[in-house]
């Protein structure tokens, strides 16, 4: 299914947990790692553990966001919580296509052992949050058929980077920043997966989040995270094609159908071409599934 909106949600927040199916996100990211106090972490593993084994039939997706690879902790949040059966996994300070192949071999054996379907539980890196990283974004095609998706991270790249801030005084991300976005919208699809957004921090401030979203949307990204159950229906509403939109998709694509053969037509008295097919059936794709 499309994911516009994925919810992260402290792994160690029972309260949280609880709230958080009904802030109507596509995804919630259950977070083992900067949300979580380490002292917290083997209390969070079975929390989140629970609460997976735990969910009804129909719902949101489940993602866990572990730890990154090389720290130290990464196996024994797997060990957690593979059983479980997450949708998928999000992988923080994601270095680059070789730790998808490594994190797939780990779900690979975890999945065998606990009697899961092999290749069920997907992945997504945060591709950006390392210096290394922003070099390895090319890198990401038929890695691994987990792949679901690449997204990007601002503040723990800044803070690698002994950055003081990574916006300008004009409150716009800086160059680093904006380089990082757009290398992992054209890494995700030369890669041929949905880019997702980063989070909006201000959780209070909905039309900043609004205009975010807007032009991460306008720029090709499918969804985007967010931090708060408030934030989720802008986000929803963002990445949803406008009803408008999707009735000319519909006629785009039916156009091609009646012409077997046409490189271009005219609909409407506007000439169509290959990209604008591409284009339309991105938007059917989009559109969400009903229920
Ligand atoms: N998921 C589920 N419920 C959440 C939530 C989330 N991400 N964020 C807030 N809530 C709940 C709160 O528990 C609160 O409910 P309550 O009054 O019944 O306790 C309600 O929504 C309103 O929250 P609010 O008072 O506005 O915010 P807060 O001060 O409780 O929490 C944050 C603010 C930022 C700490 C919280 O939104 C959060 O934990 N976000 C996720 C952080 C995270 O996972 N970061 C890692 C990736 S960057
Ligand atoms: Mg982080």
């Amino acid at each position: 299914m499309a994911l516009r909106s994925m919810l992260f949600v402290p792994g160690d927040s029972e309260r949280k947990l609880a709230k958080a199916p009904a802030a109507g996100a596509d995804a919630l990211i259950l977070d083992l790692e900067d949300a979580v106090d380490a002292a917290r972490l083997p209390a969070a593993r079975v929390i989140v553990r629970e609460y997976l084994a735990a969910r009804p039939a129909s719902g949101p997706e489940l993602w866990v966001r572990i730890n990154p690879l090389d720290s130290g902790l990464a196996l024994d949040d797997l060990a957690a919580v593979v059983r479980s059966a997450p949708d998928a996994i999000l992988l923080p300070k994601g270095q680059g296509a070789q730790a998808i192949v490594t994190l797939d071999h780990y779900l690979t054996a975890l999945e065998a052992r606990e009697g899961l379907e092999p290749g069920a539980i997907g992945i997504m890196p945060v591709a950006t949050e390392t210096a290394g990283a922003m070099f390895n974004l090319g890198g990401y095609a038929d890695c691994s058929p987990r792949l679901r998706g690449l997204t990007w991270g601002a503040e723990d790249l800044a803070a690698v980077l002994g950055a003081a801030s990574n916006r300008r005084e004009d409150g716009e991300y800086d160059f680093t920043y904006q380089l990082a976005r757009s290398l992992c919208l054209l890494g995700a699809t030369a890669a041929g997966v949905p880019a997702i957004d980063t989070i909006w921090g201000n959780f209070r401030d909905t039309e900043g989040l609004r205009k975010d979203a807007a032009r991460a949307r306008r720029a090709g990204f499918t969804g985007k995270i967010a931090i708060h159950p408030d934030q989720v229906a802008a986000i929803n509403e963002a990445f949803t094609p406008d009803p408008a939109d999707v009735e000319r998709a519909r006629r785009i694509v039916q156009a091609f159908e009646q012409a077997p053969g046409a490189g271009t037509l005219q609909l409407d008295g506007e000439m169509l071409d290959r990209p604008h097919l591409k284009q339309a059936m991105r938007i059917l794709a989009s559109v969400p599934a009903a229920g």
